[in-house]
């Protein structure tokens, strides 16, 4: 048995952001957005996880400059540095320590049915990196290692929560003892899955190569005017949550999500009205949100010492917890220390 189980009994929310190119906005609707008001009522921890980024080949310089811009962004969003641990993930060693212990009890099954490895891999399964396909193990690491009671993620990470949940089950039967805390995804808000701004059925994400098919946190308020005036909509009548109107639909629940409102609000709010009308509200909406975030961003990376300091800070309070949750874990596992 073990003997000193650290799992907490306080609600804590751990999450992270991969340091590759611009935030948009579906990483701020779907996570920040959402952390920000959760950091009031739970012990939270926001990574930002580096070593995923190196699932897919980075150039240095630009992985360095990533990791302190999403520092900044976290805290212009709103996350507070005093309240928050905020740190970058390759600074406590501990994460790839699990991953590996973690790895030795995942199932080759249980990785192959994960979608997003599935879509990043392609149709060179056999070029793809083992870290690639282990992306998943590090991230249930990730969330393991400091005993995180919810996990608040966009709709795209649910898969990974799920495979998450079923490692600690695994590791927890096996050891015979409550190793690890079991998760619960949090996924909320109206926009959980916000979709390109190009084609409403496929994700907004950093790595489309149409820039006009996201909006960026970085984007000037000209470009965010009219990349909403570009983004595609069908020639239908009336701005509607209908199913087979995947645009439109898009479109009211971002607007619905920055306006904290429900998406039927946003719907019954511009009923009648044209798509030439709604776009310009919406685009004004989310200059008048994003605008002071990015200016704020700007401000702080002037002063990288001060977000080195605040990085530094969070990695040494993150590795107390996570050495006291790899000593428990060894001693499960059967390692000596001496
Ligand atoms: P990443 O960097 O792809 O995305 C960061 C967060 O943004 C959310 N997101 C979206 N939400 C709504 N609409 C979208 N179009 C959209 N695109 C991205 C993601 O769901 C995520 O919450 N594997 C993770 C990072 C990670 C992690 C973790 C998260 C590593 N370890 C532990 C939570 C806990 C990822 O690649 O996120």
């Amino acid at each position: 048995m073990i003997d000193a189980i650290t799992s907490t009994a306080a609600p804590r929310i751990f999450s992270g952001v991969q340091p590759t190119g611009n935030l948009h906005l579906g990483n701020y609707l779907g996570a920040i957005k959402q952390w920000v008001a959760l950091q009031h009522d739970y012990e939270s921890i926001f990574c930002i996880v580096d070593l995923h980024a190196i699932t897919v080949l980075q150039n240095p310089d630009a992985l360095r400059k990533a990791t302190l811009e999403m520092a900044a962004a976290y805290i212009a969003a709103g996350i507070d540095p005093e309240k928050c641990i905020i740190f970058p993930q390759s600074m406590v060693k501990e994460h790839t320590e699990l991953a590996w212990m973690l790895g030795c009890s995942t199932p080759l099954g249980w990785l192959n049915r994960m979608t997003q490895f599935k879509d990043k891999a392609g149709k060179h399964k056999d070029q793809a990196s083992l870290g690639l396909y282990g992306y998943p193990v590090l991230m249930a690491a990730d969330i393991l290692l400091y005993h995180a009671t919810h996990v608040p993620v966009g709709e795209d990470q649910k898969q990974h929560l799920e495979l998450t949940r079923d490692i600690a089950g695994a590791m927890n039967r096996q050891v015979n003892a409550e190793l690890f805390t079991i998760p619960e995804p949090l996924i909320m808000g109206e926009a959980t899955r916000v979709m390109s701004l190009r084609d409403g059925t496929s994700k907004m994400s950093k790595s489309d190569p149409s820039d006009m098919s996201r909006i960026n946190l970085s984007d000037d308020d000209d470009t965010i005017r009219r990349k909403f005036q570009k983004a595609k909509t069908d020639m239908e009548p009336g701005i509607t949550l209908a199913e087979n109107r995947p645009e439109s639909a898009n479109l009211l629940r971002i607007y619905a999500s920055l306006a904290d409102i429900s998406s039927k609000q946003a719907e019954a709010q511009f009923e009648g009205s044209e798509f030439s009308h709604f776009k310009k509200e919406l685009a004004e909406l989310t200059i008048s949100q994003l605008a002071p975030m990015r200016d704020e961003m700007q401000r702080l990376l002037k002063d990288k010492a001060q977000l080195k300091a605040i990085l530094k800070r969070g990695s040494e309070a993150a590795s107390d917890i996570a050495a006291t949750t790899i000593k428990d874990v060894k001693h499960a596992l059967g390692f000596v220390r001496v």
